[in-house]
């Protein structure tokens, strides 16, 4: 059964270009009667300049490609809607997060994150599971992974932190994420990675399906009532079939034999009518609590352990729609943190502040210019209306014969009265370049982590070590990295150490947080 059109897809209907039976035309539309033999002169001589279909088709072919993703360049997109189980206007504004009786249309793109376009799909990395709601107050974006935490802070890290993740420049090997010397000098040298390692080394590193896998925003945002009154929130997305992660033999076995794994489960999945869902929950601490935690709010390297602030389920989102076209769709779709609508709004974490910045800078690069958003899959369903102009690739024709405010020729745009508001935080401090001391113990939640591990699953983080370890070459960095792990825990660092020949490092007290009682996200992980 054929799911109902939804706004966007309607929107969508303008831009499709169906396949016909119709001739063929060259793109300023003059009829082609051939398209197999070039122009020359004589059968047997040389191309003729003139032949403009010819020029046409090459040049067309030559600038087929743009700029990768510099990170998430292997992905795959879905569209699907988001129904909202109760309004929550005692926390929001949010149009979307207040209306239950109209499914918000969405757009979700998974991908890994140091591959290239072509890598495989089950390699051992995070995942991207980024989510764009077309909403009646334009996109709001929810650009997430399938870990709770992230490597580094602060974002001006990010630039050292993917060199380190890629592939080593003299020789672009290995292709494998942390499989190799720069990665583990990065993480022995910069102690916050720790937490994430532990999940980058856990199963959730090899998600055995995209509709098996949750999804965070990482960082605490914010929620913003009529009141103007905010609320720090988490975002989790939970799959309705559970988490479940493939084991490594079968990473191994299946990247020679299907590189497409993951893509193709999640396109035939759809294809066959077995949407994906996922539950949108939140975790909610009021401004009065921010500082109730043992950790900071602002640390992008830290949860809030479940138990101290459970998940509330608001909402369900269902994959139901493949793509008509990779490239238009799959490959030009633009999130961006900072696509935010009234009523959600961030907080000061330092990474979250860098990726505001980052992803609409390189969407310039890699879309071309400032007009992307007029691209048909960035384009919010209701109007956009407003004074910015020009620019390379323009689709639109603004009528106006002013284009700057205030005006008293063409007359004003009247103001909004819903418009978006900032969030009137008072902000006080001296300008310095140095880490808040709430944010330094790196240590607590990697042990977290490590506790709250069933046995088999911390076999398979020691095995996943030894792995990755064991390709890097210089003694120093595996002995410190042995060393970081006897901190984290001496029942994870013992046979690591043994396993690559080094020294067991002293046993060293485990942080007093680290209760094995608190568990990571709610949810037990299984394979298959
Ligand atoms: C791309 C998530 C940190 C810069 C992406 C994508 C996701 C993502 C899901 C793929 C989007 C897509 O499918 O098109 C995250 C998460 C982070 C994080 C969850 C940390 C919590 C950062 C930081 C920076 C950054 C700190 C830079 C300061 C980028 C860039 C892209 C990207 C430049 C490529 C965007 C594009 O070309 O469209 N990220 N990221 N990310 N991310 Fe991040």
């Amino acid at each position: 059964m054929q799911p109902e059109r939804d706004a966007k897809q309607r929107q969508l209907d303008a831009d499709r270009v169906p396949l016909d039976d119709r001739t063929m035309t060259t793109d300023q539309g003059v009829p082609v009667d051939h398209t197999d033999d070039s122009l020359r002169a004589g059968t047997r001589g040389p191309t003729l300049m003139e032949d403009f279909h010819f020029r046409e088709k090459l040049t067309r072919f030559d600038h087929e490609r743009i700029p990768e993703r510099v990170v998430h360049a292997r992905g795959a997109g879905a569209y699907g809607v988001f129904q909202l189980y109760e309004p929550l206007g005692d926390l929001t504004t949010a149009a979307f997060l207040n209306d239950t009786s109209t499914p918000t249309p969405t757009f979700v793109r998974f991908s890994t994150v140091a591959g290239s376009r072509g890598s495989a799909d089950t390699v051992r990395d995070v995942r991207g599971f980024a989510t764009k709601f077309y909403t009646p107050e334009g996109n709001f974006d929810l650009v997430g992974n399938n870990f709770p935490v992230f490597f580094i802070q602060d974002g001006i890290k990010f630039p050292d932190f993917v060199h380190a993740v890629k592939p080593e420049p003299h020789n672009e090997i290995p292709q494998a994420q942390s499989a190799h010397d720069t990665f583990w000098d990065f993480i022995q040298l910069q102690p916050e990675s720790l937490h994430m390692v532990m999940w980058l080394m856990s199963d959730r590193a090899i998600p055995r399906s995209f509709r098996m896998m949750q999804g965070f925003g990482v960082h605490t945002f914010r929620l913003v009532n009529a009141s103007g009154q905010g609320t720090f929130v988490k975002w989790h997305w939970r799959p309705v079939l559970g988490t479940y992660s493939l084991v490594w033999e079968e990473v191994l076995r299946i990247q020679g034999n299907d590189p497409d794994y993951n893509r193709r489960d999640l396109w035939e999945a759809i294809e066959r009518g077995a949407y994906p869902e996922y539950e949108l929950c939140v975790q909610l601490v009021p401004e009065s609590r921010e500082h109730d935690f043992d950790f900071d709010l602002l640390d992008p390297t830290k949860i809030i352990p479940e138990e101290q602030v459970p998940l509330r389920p608001v909402g369900r989102m269902t994959l139901n729609r493949n793509p008509h076209n990779f490239f238009a769709e799959t490959e030009q779709v633009a999130f961006h943190t900072a696509n935010v609508v009234p009523g959600i709004d961030f907080s000061n974490d330092p990474l979250l502040q860098a990726r505001n910045f980052s992803y609409l800078d390189t969407q310039l690069l890699r879309l071309g210019g400032p007009n992307f958003p007029q691209i048909p899959i960035n384009r919010p369903v209701n109007e956009v209306r407003n004074d910015q102009r020009d620019g390379f690739h323009q689709h639109r024709i603004h009528e106006s014969r002013t284009s700057y405010a205030p005006n008293s020729i063409s007359g004003n745009r009247p103001a909004a009265t819903d418009g978006y508001r900032h969030y009137q935080e008072r902000v006080d401090g001296v300008k310095i370049r140095q880490r808040s001391p709430s944010f330094e113990d790196h240590y607590s939640q990697a042990t977290l982590f490590w506790n709250s591990m069933a046995d088999w699953e911390k076999r398979h983080i020691v095995a996943a070590f030894l792995f990755e370890l064991g390709h890097v070459e210089r003694p120093h960095i595996k002995e410190a990295m042995v060393r970081h792990l006897g901190r984290i825990h001496p029942d994870l660092a013992a046979p690591v150490a043994q396993g690559l020949g080094l020294p067991e490092p002293p046993r060293t007290e485990v942080h007093a947080n680290a209760s094995p009682a608190l568990s990571m996200t709610g949810q037990p992980q299984s394979v298959a």
